[in-house]
């Protein structure tokens, strides 16, 4: 039902995103109609058959061979590039840049490790680019996943003009659901624009749900002991130890 309001449509390959992912990506295509998209993370090609459809021309990358041969006769306007993207996306950016072209969409959704999320963030940020450019990456609500967003080199690149961490908010799962653990935080997007004309004013990297993250993360696999906690734990430890090594010290 909500879906029928929402007027989305069903889309035949499993796609690993919520419903206000989708509508939002289809949404953001729908009006950006690009030349050129880039997606990092093909997998089983949910996201691509959205961007495939409102691009001429994606560039998708995943580090799993096998994809082509199993996804390449649907996307005829698709060119897949496999491997890890550490190696093959610096490459794809200084080809784009050799060409003068540059994609007018881009989302990130590969590898989802801190220093992962990173590096293809900063390949990404030596495009030069030749029109405006939205940069959407999957996850941000994942504590990894946001970290690497995070560290990303965004003030090095000039072109950059806006960063929004939250711009979709994510979701956290008491319970386990498909590949999420229980406890575990995920979705999200995090979103950039990125323009030819160089910024004038100094950057912020905005995170408008922050409070909502850490609170969150507090009561998910990912929170870290407090000091505290870990000085208390340390004593309970203590305690237990004591007794046992009197008891070898005395026989
Ligand atoms: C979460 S899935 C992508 C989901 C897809 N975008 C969707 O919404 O349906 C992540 C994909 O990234 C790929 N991947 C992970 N690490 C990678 C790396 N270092 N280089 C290239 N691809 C990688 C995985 O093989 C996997 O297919």
């Amino acid at each position: 039902m909500i879906d029928e309001l929402l007027q989305q449509q069903h889309y035949e390959l499993p796609w690993q995103m919520g419903r206000c992912e989708r509508l939002t990506i289809e949404r953001l295509l729908g009006s950006i109609r690009p030349k050129l998209a880039i997606e990092i993370g093909t997998y089983l090609g949910g996201s691509l058959q959205v961007i495939a459809k409102n691009s001429e021309r994606v560039i998708s990358l995943d580090m799993d061979d096998s994809i082509e041969g199993k996804l390449g006769s649907r996307f005829p306007n698709v060119q897949f590039v496999a491997g890890r993207t550490q190696e093959t996306l610096p490459k794809l950016v200084s080809s784009l840049n050799e060409l003068g072209q540059s994609p007018e969409f881009v989302l990130v959704d590969g590898d989802h490790s801190v220093e992962g999320v990173r590096d293809d963030i900063n390949s990404l940020l030596k495009i030069q680019p030749q029109q405006d450019m939205l940069m959407i990456m999957h996850d941000s609500f994942n504590p990894y996943c946001r970290a690497g967003m995070i560290a990303a080199d965004w003030a090095n690149c000039p072109y950059v003009h806006s960063v929004e961490i939250d711009f979709v908010p994510g979701v956290f799962f008491p319970d386990s659901y498909d590949t999420a653990e229980a406890g575990s935080m995920w979705a999200g997007f995090g979103c950039a624009v990125l323009t030819p004309a160089q910024r004038t004013t100094e950057l912020k990297v905005e995170q408008s749900h922050r409070a909502v993250f850490n609170a969150v993360k507090e009561v998910s696999i990912y929170r870290v002991p407090s000091a505290s906690r870990a000085s208390q734990l340390m004593s309970y430890l203590r305690s237990c130890v004591r007794p046992i090594k009197r008891s070898l010290l005395d026989g």
